[in-house]
């Protein structure tokens, strides 16, 4: 496949002239390398970013799975595809070969094809980081399945609500999963879920944890005694480029959660190809992305991208801390990780233990770390050089979202001269835009402003599922014939592009992208909630943590408060996930608001990191008294 072949930044320079000057030819030539298209296409790009409509390969048909491992069978048969290490380390792990993963995958497909289930159908995937997880999303893209996979820290209420939206008939989940020393009902969860998905007819049920789990009649069945009898063989549903092959949630700004529609041939051509050369992909490597599959960044870089390139991609069941703070890194010595991609947060997390768990283990496996999710900051940059890469390894700060399908903004190891905290570099085909808040794009170099895309690029999400006018409003009515990301930007002296955050109502909380309105209107359920607002506040492991000031309608005593504090934050974790608890809750009298009734979050925010020495005007507040009071008060 293949490789940009540029050795230094001069280099990629043309690179990405050229592919500015000539999108169509740049990515044709990329499309061209490698895949088996059973049809190729007719036009490489058509789009309208003011409807908006996006086709990438027009007319070109195509099963992705043929290309994730049906292509390399002949070849690399043997080779192992998936290195499964499960959550406690005393379990074997298990090393799956391509030409089991075929195997597996038909079996599954054919299994979903049993059940009923046909191309353009929305297959619901519940499941913990076991194989049956990439099997089935590889399964549900053999038969022309949408897949969409929540991961499986939500709540019940997340999920019904996911399954709902996307009217998915069956649910894949597992009797149960385990995170740490812990145990955790799945399937205990999916029936809570789907009391209220009248939709669902089938659940399919792996075993993990073999726990005692209720069966309900004529909608739960076991998955493994219908794999045994399911065929190895399954023909691939012959797809067109653009049929969605994916569906995965993403917080917005309302309380429902966006299912981000990705099709097929353009997220194939650009996944193949970002995780070639972010990752700087070769032959026998071993890459470990340490993400869920339930997020975007295990959509495309444990499953898609490294099977597209025919390359052996960890899958982690554990956790970090667990049995020790030593487990990332007893697991890269063990299976000889060549490229480490984790988060931020985990970064932070570990850089807080003691160096001894890094330093007992032989990290010289080790070629390129990476970075994704949040802003990395410059200390934690600085441990995970040091201590993790000993200074050997390029360090890739991935900037790029669920609507974006894979990475948009990286270096390009060994070309690109990294920096801590920055992104640097947009990938060649990617032409980023930073905007000023009167929607005019700001030329030349040193400028800070609302990060924009201004061309598209094949991974791109090409709608909302269900709701292409929010598709529209969210992402395309900000700035007319641009892609809005949400984030703040600056672009340096020398042309770098450094993230400063999201400037929107979503926050990121150990990586995890949490909209503000979706909790507020789950603390707003509480009875004795009369009204409620969220901002985030600087956390020295999440990233960012949760404030939230809570207008009750009959103010308790204080005892009563911590109560109704936990009662909060129970809520929190039935309607979301446990993820989007609050650290803090401020009990208050009022909010800050404009006379139109809009919530000044600005001020909340400033309140919540400890900086009021420059709040703004308050004068034009409806109560401008209310914010000295919640200054006093403040947590
Ligand atoms: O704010 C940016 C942040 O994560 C958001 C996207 O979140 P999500 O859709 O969950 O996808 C996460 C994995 C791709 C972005 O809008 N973000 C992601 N990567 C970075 C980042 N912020 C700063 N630096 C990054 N490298």
């Amino acid at each position: 496949m293949s490789n940009y072949h540029i050795k230094n930044l001069e280099e990629y320079f043309q690179v990405y002239r050229k592919s500015v000057r000539d999108p169509e030819s740049f990515w044709e030539e990329i499309a061209e390398e490698n895949f088996i298209w059973r049809k190729r296409w007719e036009k490489v790009l058509e789009y309208d970013f003011k409807k908006p409509e996006i086709s990438w390969y027009k007319d070109a048909k195509l099963n992705i799975t043929e290309n994730c491992i049906d292509r390399h069978l002949y070849a690399h048969g043997d080779k192992t595809a998936i290195i499964f290490e499960p959550n406690d380390p005393s379990e074997m792990a298990q090393h799956i070969s391509y030409q089991e993963l075929h195997d597996r995958v038909c079996r599954f497909a054919n299994v979903l094809l049993n059940q009923g289930v046909t191309k353009g159908d929305r297959v619901c995937i519940y499941l913990p980081m076991i194989p049956e997880l990439p099997v089935a999303l590889l399964a549900c893209a053999r038969i022309g399945a949408i897949h969409s996979v929540v991961f499986a820290g939500f709540s019940s209420q997340a999920l019904s609500s996911r399954i709902n939206d996307s009217d998915c008939k069956i649910v894949v989940t597992s009797d149960g999963s385990y995170r740490g020393n812990k145990t955790i009902d799945l399937k205990g969860i999916v029936d809570e879920a789907v009391l209220s998905c009248p939709g669902v007819k089938t659940v399919l049920v792996a075993k993990r944890t073999n726990t005692e789990i209720a069966m309900i009649e004529n909608r739960d069945k076991w998955l493994q005694p219908l794999l045994d009898q399911a065929s190895n063989n399954c023909e691939p549903e012959i797809m067109d480029a653009e049929d969605p092959l994916f569906i995965l949630y993403t917080s917005g700004s309302t309380g429902k959660p966006k299912g981000m529609v990705h099709t097929t041939a353009g997220y194939m051509v650009f996944i193949a190809h970002t995780f070639k050369n972010v990752f700087q992909y070769r032959e026998n490597d071993i890459f470990w992305c340490t993400a869920d599959i339930g997020w975007v960044t295990g959509h495309s870089y444990i499953v898609y991208g490294p099977l597209l390139n025919g390359a052996t991609t960890i899958l982690f069941e554990g956790i970090p801390s667990y049995p020790d703070f030593g487990r990332f890194w007893e697991v890269i010595e063990k299976h000889k990780v060549t490229q480490f991609y984790t988060a931020p947060t985990a970064i932070r997390a570990l850089a807080k233990e003691s160096l001894e768990f890094s330093e007992g283990h032989d990290l010289s496996s080790l070629k390129i770390l990476g970075s994704v999710g949040e802003p990395i900051n410059e200390e934690a940059w600085h441990w995970y050089n040091d201590n993790i890469g000993k200074k050997q390894c390029p360090i890739v700060d991935t900037w790029w979202q669920t609507e974006t399908g894979g990475i948009l903004i990286s270096p390009i190891p060994y070309s690109t001269p990294t920096i801590p905290t920055y992104a640097t570099l947009p990938l060649p085909g990617v032409q980023p835009a930073l905007m000023d808040d009167e929607g005019r794009e700001l030329k030349g170099n040193q400028v800070n402003g609302r990060l924009c895309i201004k061309f598209p690029w094949p991974g791109m999400a090409r709608t909302i599922w269900g709701n292409h006018e929010r598709y529209k409003e969210t992402y395309f009515s900000t700035f007319e014939n641009y892609y809005f990301s949400g984030d703040g930007a600056l672009r340096d002296s020398t042309g770098y592009y450094r993230i400063t955050g999201r400037v929107d109502d979503v926050i990121i909380v150990s990586g995890h992208n949490l909209g503000t309105a979706p909790i507020e209107d789950a603390i707003n359920e509480h009875p004795a909630v009369a009204e409620s607002a969220i901002v985030g506040f600087p956390h020295d492991v999440k990233g960012n943590a949760l404030y939230g000031f809570v207008i009750l309608k009959e103010t308790g005593e204080s005892r009563v408060q911590d109560n109704l504090r936990k009662e909060i934050n129970q809520i929190i974790s039935e309607h979301i996930g446990p993820i989007a608890k609050l650290d803090k809750i401020q009990f208050t009298r009022g909010l800050p608001k404009t006379r139109s009734g809009k919530i000044m979050r600005r001020i909340l925010r400033k309140i919540a990191e400890k900086d009021t020495s420059n709040l703004g005007d308050t004068s034009t507040l409806l109560d401008p008294d209310v914010v000295e009071e919640i200054i006093k008060n403040s947590l």
